[in-house]
């Protein structure tokens, strides 16, 4: 197979975004979009792959994953022309294919891109440009053909003629290139135009003006190669690529109750038999096993949901493990670094946060729980809350197996539990408990027989 090299051109400010963030990291399915086309240029078998930036520069780098890639500083943005040629130290000594792809251009799949690296090489000619024709060409450059239907030059809306406007074949910025005939042909580049820049879409008129052969590759769907130039266009995209990642969810066997009120990243993994109820947000590193149950509202980041996990409604979960069988909610908070051990079960308006609850156990109303290790078949009872924090540091509470904590308990931490203890309801635990022990701290009951009767009347005769 031939080498092939990728610019992937990021450096513009996006003006159109209106927006202090630079456009190729706003976000389409919980990503920047740029970290789409670095996905594809490996997906593609790239040698090399050379990422124009420059507009926040710093930022993107940070953002994106560097492995394998080069980014490149455009300082001035100057125009595609400009951008690309950016790239040509990077690539000293690379003969071969270039293949340039936007960094605005997130749905586009790895399928269409090896389409047009076919038909380049199949054409052998110098230049391939990636089409699509859209119902509403507006705002792209418009591929115009010569009388035998090759194309001869492509014209941007700011600088069409009206006849040129009515052209419906677009030119979606992606393109196959021989690497000499493109660092050669842009520098004959010249920002005559109305943007006044260097336009990388110039090169087909000199490739056609020097007799070389130049394709065209039309993408079968508009939807994938559109450019997000706007927040409207970045809802649509957002809305595209979610409906696809539902959709190969709901092919493997996902039940997904109602598509147009779900939000599923395609990051996450589902297995089948799961069904997700309206309004969930799942995203991240997100791995859902088979028959669990996602309730409504639920938002669930960067978690391990094992098989059989019951999340009630509008239960947020971060960071964490759920294992096998468990539950959580309605309501409940699970904060990182958490694990929820087999069969354990976390209940309503229950925050746990750095912990382990152990196989079995059971939190189930009102409690929060912070840097502790629970064991097995721990009962803790509703309002009992771990004091882990003295506003300087963060302290541990151990309760060991098969430990029933009695409800409105606080365990001031550190602290350890030990096994098949018993924490009567009230209590303030301020030392470790050995094991089997019973531990109560509350005051004694005192009740004084008839005492509120004659209060009452005492009070109606003083009126
Ligand atoms: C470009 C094409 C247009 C095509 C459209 C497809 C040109 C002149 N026009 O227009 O024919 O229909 O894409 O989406 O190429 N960039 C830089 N440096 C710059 C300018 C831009 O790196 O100096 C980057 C941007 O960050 C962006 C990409 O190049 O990722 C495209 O730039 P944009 O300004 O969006 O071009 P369009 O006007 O959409
Ligand atoms: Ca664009």
């Amino acid at each position: 197979m031939n080498k092939t090299a990728v610019i992937i051109l990021a450096a513009g400010k996006g003006t159109r975004m209106k927006s202090e963030k630079a456009k190729v990291l706003h976000e389409v399915g919980g990503r920047p979009m740029l970290s789409y086309a670095i996905e594809r240029a490996k997906e593609a078998g790239a040698a090399k792959t050379v990422v124009i930036i420059g507009h926040q520069a710093e930022k993107v780098r940070a953002a994106l994953p560097g492995e394998g890639v080069v980014f490149v500083e455009q300082s001035v943005q100057l125009g595609t022309g400009h951008a690309v040629m950016q790239a040509e130290k990077a690539l000293k000594g690379f003969k071969g294919d270039v293949l340039i792809l936007s960094g605005d251009v997130p749905l586009i799949t790895v399928d269409t891109i090896r389409g047009l690296m076919n038909s380049h090489r199949e054409g052998k000619g110098t230049l391939t440009v990636l089409t699509a024709e859209p119902d509403d060409p507006y705002s792209y450059g418009r591929i115009i053909a010569d009388n035998k239907g090759r194309i001869k030059k492509i014209v941007e809306e700011k600088d069409a003629t009206s006849k040129e406007r009515s052209v419906r074949e677009i030119n979606t910025g992606i393109y196959c290139v021989g690497s000499e005939f493109l660092f050669k042909a842009l520098k004959k580049v010249e920002p005559k135009n109305v943007q006044k820049e260097y336009y990388l879409t110039d090169i087909v008129g000199i490739a056609v003006s020097e007799k070389r052969m130049v394709s065209t590759f039309k993408a079968e769907e508009f939807k994938e190669v559109m450019g997000i130039n706007s927040r409207i266009d970045l809802a649509e995209a957002e809305c595209i690529m979610r409906t696809k990642t539902l959709e190969h969810l709901m092919a493997n066997g996902v039940t997904i109750i109602d598509p147009s009120n779900t939000y599923i990243s395609s990051s996450v993994r589902i297995e089948p038999d799961t069904v997700v109820y309206p309004g969930a947000f799942i995203s991240g590193d997100t791995v859902i096993g088979t028959g669990c149950s996602i309730g409504p509202g639920s938002i669930i980041s960067d978690t391990i949901l094992g098989n059989d996990v019951k999340i009630k409604a509008y239960s947020v979960i971060e960071e964490s493990e759920v294992r096998e069988g468990a539950a959580i909610g309605p309501v409940a908070h699970i904060r990182p670094q958490t694990v929820i051990e087999k069969g354990a079960h976390i209940g309503n308006f229950v925050e746990v946060k750095k912990s382990t609850i152990g196989e079995g156990s059971k939190a189930n109303h009102l409690s929060y729980i912070g840097d502790a290790t629970i064991g097995k078949g721990v009962n803790i009872g509703a309002g009992t809350i771990t004091c882990n924090y003295d506003g300087f540091k963060k302290y541990q509470t151990i309760i060991e197996d098969n430990v029933f904590v009695g409800s409105d308990t606080q365990l001031i931490a550190p602290v350890r539990i030990g096994k098949g203890s018993l924490i009567g309801a009230g209590t303030t635990v301020t030392e470790d408990v050995p094991e089997d022990s019973l531990v109560t701290s509350r005051v004694r009951q005192e009740t004084r027989k008839g005492w509120a009767k004659k209060w009452r009347k005492k009070k109606k005769g003083s009126k």
